[in-house]
């Protein structure tokens, strides 16, 4: 079945990502609109769907500073999240953790290609 998703190219913004930051974007994933966020830690990329595991809320991460401690805070009840994998490492979800998207660099920019298998 094809579910309309394809490859979004992220907003040149991303190449000039500071460390600890991050950018909102959107993407298709399974047939639906979802909010997603790419951030810059240890100088790579890593892009999630922007939905805590708790009450499926966004983390409200669309600009500034998000990245505290090689973590990711939901600004609602708590949540923190690993930069690297996603995994909630205290609060509320302890456990679960955010959908990784992949990333790929294609002619000069980067692409979200998906959920991250
Ligand atoms: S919605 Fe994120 S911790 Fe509750």
């Amino acid at each position: 079945m094809d579910t309309g998703d394809a490859p979004v190219m992220l907003p040149q913004a991303a190449d000039a990502l500071a460390e600890s930051h991050a950018l909102a974007f959107t993407l298709t994933l399974d047939g639906v609109s979802r909010q997603a966020f790419v951030v810059r830690a240890g100088g790579a990329l890593h892009a999630y769907v922007d939905s805590c595991r708790h009450q499926s809320r966004t983390l409200d991460v669309g600009g500034g500073v998000v990245v505290e401690a090689g973590l990711i805070p939901c600004r609602h009840h708590g949540a923190m999240y690993r930069v690297e994998d996603g995994v909630c490492v205290s609060g509320p979800c302890a456990g679960a953790a955010l959908t990784r998207l992949a990333l790929e660099r294609r002619e000069g920019r980067w692409w979200c290609v998906g959920r991250l298998r």
